[in-house]
């Protein structure tokens, strides 16, 4: 099927030129920050990129690691890193590790790697930190001192191994930040070893936009200037369109151009929703506006925006939906009459990647999905 709800995609139409130029910064060693709201399709231009410099490489979706509201397990965490930059090195240098299961725990998996590490090569470091991770993580104990060395280890693997260049990606990096509670210098220690690793390219994306920004654009944070900064934007009109035309004769489906201009200004050039109301369109034959006013039902959308909404604050979310109200754009003095709580959501909202403020004090929610659901409901959606 043309259309795919879910999962990212390592082959995302229109994005040619995106894909190209952070291939290019990948080969060179130029450090990225892809940054762009949730459902954008952020993660799959970096699978994309990855795939197509041919470059060894590593991807961790740091997202994975937070616990609960604020925690993180840094132990998975480290354990991940380990177990993905040796594998990715080894089968570099031609070695094979077929007993890895997803479904284990990184921290089991580098209990095996180390098997493995000790027949295959040589590399006595390695060993000694996966055995002392591995002690300590047991006995529950703070890892700071070890992730420091932990960072070392691509460099370090890429010189022993002879590997130009290697990648390392961490998706929805934003959540590292939960890390400070136990390892509260985790930035200044992976700039200070970063920036100084000649083999290795550091790329970096996250849809908390304002949480990234803060990480990344902060002058007295340690990250600040190191990335390009790369701004991952919606679809143009006419690639949405070319996408959902392809998509319908692809699958059959006759739909008009006048109905598919309606579903691009419906979801803008959202991919996330571009495809599920291809698939909508499909599977369900239904008429194009029929479609269109049913969207902001849909369980699709609902289990997505609600497990985002989830975690605002209930004044964040109420001014978000005065916003919405507004038909996604309004200045502070629109949104409530304390201002002081006015301002204190919106920062909120900017921070989790919901609104970005424009020009002359006016706030703005990025995905239009986002407008359509909470107006639902409402005559005037
Ligand atoms: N250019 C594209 N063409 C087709 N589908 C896309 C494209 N970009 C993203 N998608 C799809 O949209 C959804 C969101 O993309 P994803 O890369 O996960 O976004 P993000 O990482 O920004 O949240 C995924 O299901 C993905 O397959
Ligand atoms: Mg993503």
């Amino acid at each position: 099927m043309w259309f795919m709800y879910g999962p990212p995609t390592p082959n995302p139409f229109g994005r040619d030129q995106e894909i190209a130029i952070l291939t290019r910064f990948m080969r060179d060693g130029q450090p990225v920050s892809l940054i762009g709201p949730r459902r954008i399709g952020k993660t799959s231009v970096l699978l994309a990129s990855l795939n197509r410099s041919s470059l060894p490489h590593v991807m961790i979706s740091v997202e994975e690691f937070v616990r609960g509201e604020k925690g993180f397990n840094l132990a998975e965490f480290i354990s991940a890193y380990i177990n993905n930059v040796t594998v990715t090195a080894y089968s570099y240098a031609g070695y094979k590790f077929q007993f890895m299961e997803k479904t284990k725990s990184y921290l089991k998996q580098i209990r095996e790697l180390i098997g493995a590490v000790k027949i295959t090569l040589n590399i006595p470091e390695l060993i000694a930190l996966i055995d002392l991770v591995l002690d300590k993580a047991e006995r529950g104990k703070n890892l700071s001192e070890e992730f420091s060395r932990v960072l070392d280890l691509p460099q370090m693997l890429a010189e022993k191994l002879g590997i130009q260049r290697m990648v390392i990606a961490l998706d929805e990096f934003q959540y590292l930040k939960f890390a400070k509670q136990t390892t509260p210098e985790i930035f200044h220690v992976m700039r200070s070893k970063w920036q100084f690793q000649r083999n290795v390219t550091y790329v970096i994306s996250g849809s908390s936009t304002g949480m990234l920004r803060e990480i990344i654009n902060t002058r007295t944070q340690p990250f600040y200037q190191y990335f390009y900064l790369m701004r991952v934007n919606p679809m143009d009109a006419d690639k949405s369109k070319e996408f959902l035309k392809r998509g319908f004769e692809a699958e059959r489906v006759n739909v008009t151009d006048k109905e598919v201009e309606e579903i691009v200004s419906y979801v803008h050039g959202f991919p996330a929703w571009l495809n599920l109301v291809g698939i909508k369109v499909v599977v369900e034959r239904r008429p194009i506006s029929v479609i269109l006013s049913d969207l902001p039902h849909d369980d699709n959308v609902i289990n997505a925006l609600e497990a985002d909404l989830r975690k605002l604050s209930s004044s964040a979310r109420s001014v978000l939906t005065r916003l919405a109200n507004l038909g996604g754009e309004g200045s502070p003095k629109d949104l409530g009459d304390n201002t002081w709580v006015v301002n204190r959501a919106l920062s909120q909202l900017m921070r989790y990647g919901y609104v970005e403020k424009e020009e002359r004090g006016i706030y703005t929610i990025l995905d239009p999905m986002i407008v359509h659901y909470l107006n639902k409901g409402n005559r005037s959606s």
